[in-house]
Parts: C-alpha cells; sequence; structure tokens
C-alpha cells in the first residue's frame, strides 16, 4: 500500500479539502461513523465543517464520532479537556446529538475498563470509517508515542516531555507543569482498523516528522510510520509540511 500525499498549499487548504473528504463521506452515508483529533492542526477543518453545516445544510444528525485520547485525570469541563476542545469547536456549533459523541473519561474510575469499553463501543458501532489525525514533532499519532507497537490498542499512557512541552507552548497550557503526565489513547492498532485514515499536517515543524512517517522505515521509533501499510490512508499536507518528503 501506498500512502496518498496530497500536497494542498497553505493552511486553509489544507483544511478545507479536509473537511471537503468528510461531507462527501457523511453527505451520501449520514450514519458514517468519524474519528477525532484535538490540537491546533485540525482547528481549520472544523471552522470548515461547522461552516458546511450552517451555510450549505450538511448533518450530523445520525454521524457516530469517536476522538483520539484524552488526559487522563483531567475532568471533562476543564478548558484544557478534549471533550471541552471538541465541545467549543465543533459539537456544539452542529447538530449531532452529545450521546453520539464518544471522548475518553480521563476521570473514569479504572483507566483499563474506560479503554476496554471504548474499544467496544467502536465494535458495536461497525468500526470507524475515517479517522481524522495530526501528527506530533517527534511522530507520534494521538498519544501513541514513539515506542508503541503498531498493534496497540486504546490504553493509558506516559507523555513524553517533548509531547508536554509542545502543549505547554501558550497555545493549550501556559506552563508545563499544569499539563497532565499520562492521558488515555486510542492505540495504533485501533486507528489502523480505521477503513480510512486522513493525516493532516502544516507548517515546516511537522517536516521531519512527515518526511520520517513516509519515506522511513516502519517501526516504532516513528509512530506514524505504522501508516505506511493502510489500505485506505492519505496524508495532507500544506507546502512548508511536505518541503522534505520525497
Ligand atoms: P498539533 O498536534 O495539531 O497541536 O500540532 C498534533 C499532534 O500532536 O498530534
Amino acid at each position: 500500500m501506498t500512502v496518498q500525499r496530497v500536497v494542498c498549499g497553505t493552511q486553509a487548504d489544507v483544511a478545507r479539502r479536509a473537511a471537503a473528504q468528510i461531507a462527501e463521506l457523511i453527505a451520501p452515508n449520514p450514519r458514517a461513523v468519524l474519528g477525532l483529533a484535538t490540537g491546533s492542526t485540525p482547528e481549520g477543518t472544523y471552522a470548515e465543517l461547522v461552516r458546511l453545516h450552517r451555510d450549505e445544510g450538511l448533518r450530523f444528525a445520525q454521524v457516530t464520532t469517536f476522538n483520539l485520547d484524552e488526559y487522563w485525570r483531567l475532568p471533562a469541563q476543564h478548558e484544557q479537556s478534549y471533550r471541552r476542545f471538541m465541545e467549543e469547536r465543533l459539537f456544539s456549533a452542529i447538530d449531532i446529538p452529545q450521546d453520539q459523541t464518544h471522548v475518553l473519561d480521563g476521570m473514569a474510575a479504572d483507566a483499563a475498563a474506560e479503554c476496554a469499553a471504548f474499544e467496544a463501543k467502536i465494535t458495536e458501532c461497525g468500526g470507524v470509517d475515517l479517522w481524522l489525525l495530526g501528527i506530533g514533532s517527534n511522530g507520534h499519532i494521538a498519544f501513541n508515542e514513539p515506542g508503541s507497537a503498531g498493534d496497540s490498542r486504546t490504553r493509558l499512557v506516559d507523555l513524553t516531555p517533548e509531547t508536554i512541552a509542545a502543549n505547554s507552548d501558550g497555545r493549550f497550557f501556559d506552563d508545563p507543569a499544569d499539563v497532565p503526565r499520562q492521558a488515555l489513547t486510542a492505540g495504533i492498532g485501533t486507528i489502523r482498523d480505521a477503513r480510512r485514515v486522513l493525516l493532516l499536517a502544516t507548517g515546516a515543524g511537522k517536516a521531519p516528522a512527515v518526511t520520517r512517517a513516509l519515506d522511513g522505515p516502519i517501526d516504532a521509533d516513528c509512530p506514524a510510520s505504522w501508516l505506511q501499510d493502510h489500505r485506505d490512508c492519505a496524508f495532507y499536507l500544506d507546502t512548508e509540511a511536505a518541503s522534505t518528503a520525497r
């Protein structure tokens, strides 16, 4: 399998084209199951989906969503929780019922049980049709940090110092001390089970990770490299993120 590389120009072009892919899935298939991501990268895509809902009647009433990850021990109402991120950027502005949106519960009493229930729910819904992803500058996907196995499932993980630093650069948390040290994350195997994977990357800072993921060996040093043998995976890149790939 070859990962499809789509160089879109600017960050705004990536957002428009990613949203268009999602709209093309949902419009003829209103019960689609979407996998979603948080972070800076997908924000433009969510803004465009909100616009398509508002201005062009794109409906989400029967869509089901699963999010990649959530900070461990951060309450859902915390301003940096991923549940809150999704509510603010997308869910509250579209017509999706809350009980069709699944974000792991970082306050669950039992992490293993919460992760098992998440996997079971995906199976019950028939699997994920399309999972939208970002990529960390260290090559992580979701919170699968380097060292994660290609068949890993949803679980509690430790965040690397790089990820803690990346998420406390003022975009999200201001102080590294405030960033949770652990998270619940869908595994690489969980993500690879999706029928389609759409990875977005923008900015020069992501170029080395993108190049390593696409053109390097498939191994745990770069978790995103496990996508190379996915049957239907595309990387949507702006010119900067694509600047060093073959
Ligand atoms: P970012 O994060 O979109 O905020 O750069 C991506 C990621 O770490 O997966």
